[in-house]
């Protein structure tokens, strides 16, 4: 099936979704920032008491995850920073994900007999992509922040040098990453005091990190991608087997892209455009799902119609998207409300439509780790930022003296056509790795803007992350509160395997059984995924309140 021509609906929906001016004006008068770890939130509330705006604030969130939370996010990694400026209700997302270097080459990944080698794809530097995190702090800074870097990083600065004890899930991460980083004398260095696992308690002093964010801070960009820096990145990465080039640093900047922004029940969703699949594989969902009451629905019916949604949006994920600087990609036909008119008619409402009898490719999923934090400042600014380094503990090396992990985004290319990634995620040419290309991502930040209120979302998930907005969303219409919507069980169907996985608990006995009698099949995972972290307000009621998700060991909201 082929998107369908939606130019003159194209024009409408613009109309559409222009956000009224009056909103711009009134103003929550209070912050809410919800994060992954309580010293991240509390940098943020830092920042904004030295009075930045929720753009510093983001800044600070990010850099101080990036020191606390080593498994998930770092300067050695990559972010989506979507923002809504308050002021003049400019939305843009600052693109800051990884490129491939300029040596990268497709068979560098494959083993001798031409398969994929997935310790090459995940494991050392030739996993790693150029870094955007440190470019991101300083252009989201200088644009759209009041404050000098050298303020916003400051709480960051003060953790990496002074040190703080690593929570459960980052030392549970380091066991199972454990014999990858043990290969690196950096990594171990920094990670395993001894060459062990440390226990809980132990405190981490990282001060060439500290050094890093100082350079940033005094420097800006060229800090990090220019100079002597740059130059021991590029002999460090060379040592350890990869290939980066000067210029591959020198040429790295973030990307202002427009937001894929679309309608819903009376709000504005705006969210995550390619290099993210999310923003693009959340309108086909919540287009289709436009098309039902499901309030009115119990909860089989439910699923069975959102599970339908899910296989539908996936399949063209894998089929279309990948960089836009790159890749022709028909980002309006698929979000539109014509195509996804289409996609309805083909669901069947009592039967489950067997993944293998529409076209297209896709496979299993794992989540590990990633991070996403959400904010509201007092004057109505929001920022929803997801950052990586992809797998924990990314690539698992550190250059000496830089004090961060480089990133194993490489992975998320389809580096072989057709054969999953360590998400089980597939693709072919719109996403085969090219010097300088991004990889697809499926990090979804997002805003939901309505007449009364508004809300902040994203988690971490691997190719989950889209499913596990769109329930959060879906959630936060019925009435939940950000705690509630976080904390909610979750589903996941991603087109190909043909399975619907469900947390612990997601559903009953009895719903199990009607689903299964509608032709599908279940799979109960051990392991619960994603750390949601989610804030909202209501203009009329005045109210400001975050959830961060109970799944994760330090997640932190709080509201002043
Ligand atoms: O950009 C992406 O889609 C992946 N690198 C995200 C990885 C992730 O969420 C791992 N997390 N739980």
């Amino acid at each position: 099936m082929s998107p369908g021509k939606a130019g003159v609906l194209r024009a409408l929906l613009l109309i559409a979704v222009s956000i009224p001016a009056a909103f711009a004006a009134d103003k929550p008068g209070k912050a809410a920032i919800a994060s992954a770890h309580k010293l991240a939130t509390e940098a943020g509330f830092e920042v904004l008491a030295a009075g930045g705006n929720a753009f510093d604030a983001a800044v600070a969130v990010s850099a101080a995850l990036s020191v606390v939370e080593p498994q998930s996010s770092g300067i050695g990694g990559g972010a989506f920073f979507l923002i809504h400026r308050a002021s003049d209700g400019k939305q843009v997302m600052v693109d800051a994900r990884e490129t491939a270097p300029a040596a990268t080459d497709a068979k560098q990944y494959l083993d001798a007999k031409g398969d994929l080698d997935r310790d090459k794809s995940v494991n050392g530097a030739l996993a790693a992509g150029i870094p955007g995190e440190a470019a991101a702090l300083a252009f989201v800074a200088e644009h759209y922040g009041k404050l000098p870097l050298k303020k916003s990083l400051a709480p960051a600065i003060r953790l990496a040098r002074k040190g703080f004890a690593p929570d459960t899930r980052s030392l549970m991460f380091l066991g199972l990453r454990k014999d990858v980083i043990a290969r690196d004398p950096g990594a171990t260095a920094l990670f395993l005091p001894g060459g062990e696992v440390p226990k809980s308690g132990w405190v981490l002093k990282n001060p060439d990190l500290a050094h890093t964010l100082e350079l940033i801070a005094d420097k800006g960009h060229d800090g990090f991608y220019k100079g002597e820096f740059a130059k021991k990145l590029v002999a460090g990465v060379a040592k350890m087997g990869g290939n980066w080039n000067l210029e591959d640093l020198a040429s790295y900047q973030v990307r202002e892209r427009e937001p894929i922004v679309f309608p819903y029940r009376g709000h504005t969703i705006v969210t995550a455009p390619p290099p993210s699949s999310g923003g693009i594989a959340l309108a086909e969902m919540l287009n289709i799902l436009q098309g039902y009451d499901l309030a009115k629905l119990d909860r089989v019916a439910r699923t069975h119609l959102v599970v339908e949604a899910m296989r539908r949006a996936y399949r063209d994920r894998a089929e279309y998207l990948g960089d836009p600087d790159f890749v022709k990609m028909p980002v309006a036909e698929l979000t539109s409300p014509l195509y996804a008119a289409g996609l309805r008619a083909s669901i069947h409402p009592k039967k489950a439509t067997p993944s293998d009898s529409l076209p297209g490719f896709m496979a299993p999923v794992q989540g590990t780790d990633t991070t996403h934090f959400s904010i509201i400042d007092a004057d109505g600014n929001l920022a929803a930022v997801t950052q990586t380094v992809n797998l924990p503990y990314g690539a698992a090396v550190v250059v000496p003296g830089t004090g961060f992990l480089l990133n194993n985004e490489m992975d998320d290319f389809a580096l072989k056509a057709g054969v999953p990634n360590a998400f089980g995620l597939v693709g072919g040419d719109a996403n085969a790795p090219k010097p300088g290309r991004r990889p697809l991502s499926s990090m979804t930040p997002s805003f939901v803007i309505g007449p009364e209120r508004t809300l902040v979302i994203g988690t971490p998930g691997g190719s989950r992350i889209i499913t596990m907005v769109l329930e959060g969303i879906l959630a936060w219409f019925d009435g939940d509160a950000p705690q509630q919507l976080v904390d909610n069980k979750r589903f996941h169907h991603q087109f190909l395997p043909d399975v619907i996985s469900i947390e612990k608990d997601t559903f009953s006995l009895d719903e199990r059984k009607a689903l299964q009698e509608m032709g599908h099949m279940l799979s109960e995972g051990e392991r619960p995924w994603g750390f949601m972290n989610a804030v909202d307000w209501n203009r009329k009621s005045g109210e400001v309140r975050g959830g961060s998700d109970s799944r994760g060991v330090s997640g932190t909201a709080l509201v002043k």
